[in-house]
This record gives structure tokens, C-alpha cells and sequence, in this order.
């Protein structure tokens, strides 16, 4: 019984501080950004160079659009990228925690590519090849 009561301590424990970890500022401290700023950065950091006007792009295939990253995650990254001989690394000196912000959130205002079937020039194409 003993040991009952003490597995039920410690299983609260552990969620107790998993709730804890999850109340943390990391999901919440970010500011949102103003995506008209963010277009101008964009263009102005030259991020269209390699992910593309539309963010499609990336020479590895590193879409930005559609955005699935979180801010902290996205503003991790472009900080610290995983392969800074093919991205460079921007620091906060060169483009603000702000600036990404508006970055990030003007990723998020860009439309998704249409799904293929979707495309009626493809689709003519795939009638002519079958
Ligand atoms: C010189 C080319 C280049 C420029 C300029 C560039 N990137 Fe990248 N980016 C890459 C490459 C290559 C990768 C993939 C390598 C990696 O993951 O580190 C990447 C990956 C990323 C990723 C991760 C995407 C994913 O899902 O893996 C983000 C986010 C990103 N870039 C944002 C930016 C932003 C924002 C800017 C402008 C401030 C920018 N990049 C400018 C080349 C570039």
C-alpha cells in the first residue's frame, strides 16, 4: 500500500512539473509580428534569394511556406542554423527578435501551393500522358 501511495506521488510530481514546464514563457513570450514589416525584411535580408518569393523554395527544399514552425523554433534556426555554410547564421545584432517576429508572421499570411489536382494544366498534362 505503502508503495501505492508513494507511485501516485510521484506520478503527481511528474506531471505537476510537466504543467509547470508547459506554463513556461517559451510557447507564450512571443510577440506577434506585423507581417507588412515582415514582407520588406524578407526581401530586405534577402531570405527570397534562397527560399524563393513565394518561400517555396530552398536549396536543400527548405520550404518556409507553408510555415509549420513554431516562432521560437523558426527564430532558433534562423539564429543558428543546422548547415551554416549553406545559410548563414543571422544574430540578433543584425536582425531583432522583432524583426523575426514580423518575418514569421508575414510567412504565415502566404498562401499554400494548390494541391495538384487542384492545377488544370497539370491535370491536362496527366490525361495526355495516360
Ligand atoms: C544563402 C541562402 C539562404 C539565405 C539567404 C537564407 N536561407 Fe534559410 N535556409 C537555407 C538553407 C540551405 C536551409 C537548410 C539548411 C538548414 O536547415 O540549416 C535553410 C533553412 C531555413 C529554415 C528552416 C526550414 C526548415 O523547415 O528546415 C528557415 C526557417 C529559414 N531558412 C529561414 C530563413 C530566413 C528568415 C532568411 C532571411 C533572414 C533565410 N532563411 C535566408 C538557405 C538560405
Amino acid at each position: 500500500m505503502n508503495r501505492l501511495i508513494q507511485l501516485v506521488c510521484a506520478v503527481a510530481l511528474v506531471l505537476g512539473s510537466a504543467a509547470l514546464f508547459a506554463q513556461a514563457p517559451v510557447g507564450n513570450s512571443a510577440a506577434a509580428g506585423d507581417p507588412k514589416n515582415g514582407k520588406e525584411l524578407f526581401l530586405k535580408y534577402t531570405c527570397y534569394g534562397c527560399h524563393g518569393f513565394s518561400a517555396q523554395n530552398g536549396p536543400a527544399g527548405n520550404r518556409l511556406n507553408p510555415m509549420k514552425m513554431t516562432q521560437q523554433g523558426f527564430v532558433a534556426l534562423v539564429r543558428n542554423p543546422g548547415a551554416p555554410n549553406r545559410m548563414p547564421p543571422y544574430s540578433a545584432k543584425v536582425i531583432s527578435d522583432a524583426q523575426l517576429a514580423d518575418i514569421y508572421a508575414y510567412l504565415k499570411t502566404l498562401p499554400d501551393a494548390p494541391a495538384a489536382k487542384d492545377i488544370p494544366l497539370l491535370q491536362q498534362i496527366e490525361k495526355e500522358v495516360k
